[in-house]
């Protein structure tokens, strides 16, 4: 009888947190390794939401609360989103998570049966793909294009629904490409999902970088189109605009009263609920003017590295870069950068197994950790079906200034560096 239970080999994982140990490891020998793994604001969360938390603590109020979320912070969140997406939301719609990624699994577990059809982003965070293998569904990634900015058309996404579709992942502004769907994107899958999908079939909306989008951009949701609010579960929080990955503090906004008491059920059999001082700060965040003026400084530092790093990455030889429109990420197409290194040559020449186990953009991510003292994420970490003969690195610009033109200088002193390369492959110190 083994230990595990079978479905655990299907459980994934999120190599943001899994480099860190491999960095760990570094640091601990003495190098200085240059981060641009980091999924989080280089900002310490705001004072004003610090404070509160603090008081409301000391007021005492630390006991258990209503698993769904503390009233006035679901009341915050539909203010919230008619403000920002012109939809009116019942607060008995709006459940309280412990972060942006709970709703995920959450809606995996509510809507999909083993066998149903999930189309997910690809490139796009690895958590979807997770979720979606480990309950037995069956992953059908929407594939990212570069030359689209990392959008897609609404034939595309038409051409994977089929009468099993029974849920569509979207993420905008995304992670890891920093594209954002337009108004015309948006329009076009409505209109697809209306004539195609199945009026079971859910959407889950993925907007927790909502608030970090550049060049005066707003925020746009499908919730908002016709049709879509009946059939839409729309997830943010608190960590990415507002600098409070640790905090764990998200939300989730469902079709149905009914469906909001299955997610506050989940709450129930997991945590119970959020911490009631982390809710209170997590209202302050959405009604107090000061949080805008924090939002607009973070997101102005964002834009500004964003300027300075995708010019100086396209300077370097082999490394192709698009602007992104949103988000703290930039996502470079480093083939040629591969190529130069040798790297598309010796992974071709890998035994079957091991070539099959990684990919050109994975060894180059550990040359460039292991031998140049850069961290970053390769391709496959953002869900692995449809990256198949995908080269790209993921680079965070939630770093400092100096710390990532320190970064972008290194790669440029690691191009073409097919010694060390070939030093790297032998050794294979991430192995060790
Ligand atoms: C697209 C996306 N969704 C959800 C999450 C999870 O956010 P949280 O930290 O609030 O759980 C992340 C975090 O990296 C993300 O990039």
């Amino acid at each position: 009888m083994a230990v595990l239970a079978d479905r655990i080999a299907n459980l994934g994982t999120e190599n943001a947190f899994e480099v860190g140990k491999d960095i760990a490891k570094l640091e601990a020998q003495g190098r200085r390794i240059i981060k641009f793994n980091l999924g989080q604001p280089d900002f310490p969360s705001a004072p004003h939401l610090n404070k509160e938390a603090i008081r409301q603590i000391e007021a005492g109020n630390t006991g258990y609360v209503d698993p769904a979320g503390i009233l006035g912070l679901r009341k915050a969140v539909s203010v919230h989103m008619e403000k920002t997406r012109g939809v009116e939301v019942d607060p008995a719609c709006v459940v309280v998570t412990a972060g942006a990624k709970p709703p995920i699994g959450l809606t995996v577990l509510t809507y999909v049966n083993r066998g149903d059809e999930v189309v997910y982003p690809s490139p796009g965070f690895p958590i979807y793909e997770s979720w979606v293998r480990f309950l037995g569904a069956v992953p059908v990634p929407l594939r990212l294009r570069e030359e689209r900015d990392f959008a897609f058309t609404p034939e595309e996404l038409g051409d994977l629904i089929t009468p099993k579709t029974k849920l569509v992942i979207l993420n905008s502004p995304s992670n890891p490409t920093g594209g954002v769907l337009s108004e015309k994107d948006l329009e076009g899958i409505a209109r697809v999902i209306r004539e195609k999908a199945s009026p079971a079939m859910r959407i889950y909306s993925d907007e927790i970088y909502e608030q970090i989008l550049f060049d005066g951009e707003e925020h746009r949701s499908v919730v908002s189109e016709e049709g879509m609010q009946e059939r839409t579960v729309v997830a943010s929080g608190h960590s990415k605009g507002f600098g409070m990955t640790g905090w764990r503090l998200g939300w989730a906004v469902l079709p149905t009263p009914e469906e909001a008491k299955v997610f506050a059920r989940f709450n129930v059999n997991t945590i119970s609920c959020v911490p009631p001082f982390i809710q209170e700060a997590g209202r302050l965040a959405y009604e107090s003017p000061e949080t805008a003026k924090y939002v607009a400084r973070n997101v102005a530092a964002f834009q500004e590295r964003r300027d300075r790093i995708v010019p100086a990455l396209n300077e370097i030889p082999g490394i192709r870069c698009r602007t992104p429109k949103g988000t703290f990420y930039v996502f470079p197409n480093v083939e040629g950068y591969c190529r130069d290194l040798g790297i598309l040559d010796a992974h071709a020449a890998l035994p079957d197994a091991e070539r099959a186990r990684t990919s050109p953009s994975k060894l180059l991510q550990m040359f460039l950790l292991y031998r140049h003292g850069i961290a970053t994420l390769d391709r496959a970490s953002f869900c692995r079906l449809g990256s198949e003969g995908q080269h790209y690195l993921r680079l965070s610009i939630a770093n400092s200034m100096e710390e990532l033109e320190a970064g972008v200088k290194a790669m440029a002193d690691a191009a073409g560096d097919r010694e060390g390369f070939a030093a790297f492959l032998t050794e294979a110190p991430h192995t060790k």
